[in-house]
Formats: C-alpha cells, structure tokens, sequence
C-alpha cells in the first residue's frame, strides 16, 4: 500500500500540462470516483489494524497534494488565456478604417473656390449673419426707402416701428462685409468673404430662404472693368475647366455702375442646350460690377484716386453645376445617402 501511495505521489508531483483538456483527463484519472486516489482509499479496509493511522494520513497528504495541483494548474492555464492575447497581435493586418463622416459639398465647393483666389493674393474676410441698416444696405448706396431695397426680402430681427437706419436685420447677402472691410482698411484691397445669407422666399428646388455666398472685392489705383473681366474668366476656367467661356450681360446692382452678371458656358451640354441652360447654353453664376463711386465715398475711400470691382456668387448654385444637382432642399437635409456621395472630395 505505502509503496502505491509513494508511486501515484510522484505522478502527482511530476504532472504538468498547460491544455485544459489534460487536466480534466487528469482530474478523471485521480480524483474522479473512478480515479486511482478513491480506488487506493477503497482499500484501505484491507490495511492492518497497527498501519492504519500512518496509511490514513499519507492518504489523505496524497489527496490533497493531488487536488492543489489540479486547483493551481487550472489557475495558470486560465489566467495565462486572458492575458495572452498581446502574444497574438498580426503587425501585418491593415487597419479598420473609423467612420468618421464626409464634407459637406457646399464645404468642398467653398475651399475650391477660396484656393482659387488665394492664389492671385486675395485674403479672407468676414462679417456677422445679423447685420444693420448700414451695412446691409446705406453703406452700399440702397437710399432709405428705395425700391432697390425690395429686391432682397429680408427678414428683419427688429419691429416695423424701427427707423430704417436703425434696423437690425439677417443679412440679405455678403456685400455687407464689403462695407466692414472698407470701413476699417486702406486700399489696395483685394478680399473674398464666404459666409450664408438669408432671404425671406418660400423654400422650393430652386430657392431656399439660407443659402451661402462668396463676395470679392478689389479696390486700388486704376482698377478697370477689364481686370474685372479677366479675373472672373480666370475663375471660370479654374474652377469649371480651361474649356469654359463667359459671357457678360448688362445688369443693375446699387452698389456697382456699370453692374454685369456672368454667365458660363453650360457644363453639361457643352453649350448646345439642355433642360440646365434652358436650352440657351449659358448659365448665370454671379453678379459684378466697378464699385459705385458713392460706395467708395460712403466708407471713406476717394473715389477720384481709387476704383475697383467686386462680384458676388450663390455657393449653392455653383455645387449644383458641378455636381448635376438639380435640387437645393437636399444641401439642408443632411441625408447620409447624399452627403456620402461626397466621400473622399476635400
Ligand atoms: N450682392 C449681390 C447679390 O446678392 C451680388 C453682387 C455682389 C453683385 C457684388 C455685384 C457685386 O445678388
């Protein structure tokens, strides 16, 4: 018996797995009721009476040598599972891309737009959404009750009771930062000023009452209705491809004399007609003109040393050429099946 007990304690001692699979077919084969260590206290009725006690304790030595190694075994090869995963990272595996959203198009557009005339000098300026009278309208010579001032249906922050040269009003277009730049800087200035506007028009697949604008302003010594021409025939062919023609046609604005809007070429007939161009081949994509001498005069700037130019285009209206997008509602929805079609654009 004592030399069976010796035997299975080496076995016992000597045992060593990392797989959990051995250890139960070690738990099975020892400690099991069908296991070597039960089968051993089985015979232990057949010891003599003068050896029981010594057999009794190394019995229960051997027992419960062989339960702590089953315990601690199980405890390493646990504890080594969960933190072993570090050992498994592939170096080789190419990364899970985050989902982190797209620009908005008026975004891209209004970057492309910036970068063209950054690069012949132009800096940016801006100018807040809630503007006043000044501003918005006198500074760029609308006369206090002038129909002109009819042309933009604006939505005033103040009452009706308000004098008009104190009113409060959501600016009706980016001229007004023209009237900030020049109040507060000496020519030569050579701005563009992005920023969104607002209208008081029914919302519709043409018309929105927010939109977004980009004005330009260039004012210095002997500025002409030619460098106005050649820097917007410029942009056209940066922005829509060297292929683009322009066309002026006379216009009105207050703030500009003589006033021109400036139609390209359309993009996606090529100018033969379509449903785009109304079937004419040209499509409008801005308003210009040589700032009015009485702009000049009003902030301050002399108007018998300087003359310059200025022009405003509709952000929308150019993303929309771009990208054949034929209705404006959707810039404003923020529907991710649009707005993930711009995936991958700057
Ligand atoms: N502010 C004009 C508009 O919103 C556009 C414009 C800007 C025209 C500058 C001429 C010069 O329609």
């Amino acid at each position: 018996m004592k030399e069976k007990i010796n035997e299975i304690l080496q076995e016992v001692e000597s045992f060593a797995t990392d797989s959990l699979d051995k250890l139960e077919e070690y738990r099975i084969g020892y400690l099991s009721k069908k296991g070597k260590i039960p089968a051993l206290f089985g015979d232990f009725k057949n010891v003599v009476p003068e050896d029981r006690k010594e057999m009794g304790q190394l019995l229960n030595e051997l027992k419960n040598k062989a339960q702590s190694k089953l315990n601690l075994l199980k405890d390493e090869i646990t504890t080594k599972k969960e933190t072993s995963v570090d050992d498994d990272i592939d170096l080789t595996r190419p990364v899970e891309f985050r989902d982190v959203g797209t620009r908005h198009p008026l975004s891209i557009v209004r970057r492309q737009i910036l970068d063209i005339f950054d690069r012949i000098g132009y800096t940016v300026a801006e100018g807040p959404e809630i503007e006043n009278d000044w501003h918005n309208f006198s500074a760029l010579n609308f006369p206090e009750e002038h129909p002109a001032r009819d042309m933009q249906d604006t939505f005033f922050v103040s009452d009706d009771k308000t004098p008009s040269a104190e009113k409060i009003a959501l600016r009706t277009h980016t001229s007004s930062v023209q009237a900030r730049v020049m109040e507060n800087n000496k020519p030569p200035i050579r701005v563009v000023a992005p920023g969104r506007v607002f209208r008081n028009e029914a919302i519709s697949a043409r018309a929105h009452c927010i939109f977004h604008q980009v004005e330009g302003l260039y004012i210095d010594h002997n500025v002409s209705f030619a460098d106005l021409k050649q820097t917007l025939y410029y942009f056209a062919r940066e922005f829509f491809g060297e292929d683009t023609k322009v066309r002026f046609r006379p216009s009105y604005f207050p703030f500009t004399e003589p006033s021109a809007e400036m139609d390209i070429s359309c993009k996606i007939c090529g100018g033969k007609g379509c449903k785009i161009c109304k079937y004419s081949g040209w499509v409008e994509i801005l308003g210009c003109g040589m700032v009015d001498p009485n702009v000049l005069e009003s902030n301050n700037i002399d108007s018998k040393e300087y003359t310059g130019f200025a022009f405003g285009m509709g952000i929308e209206r150019i993303t929309m050429l771009k990208y054949q997008i034929n209705d404006l509602r959707l810039f404003f929805e923020n529907d991710i099946r649009f707005l993930k079609q711009f995936e991958g654009a700057f």
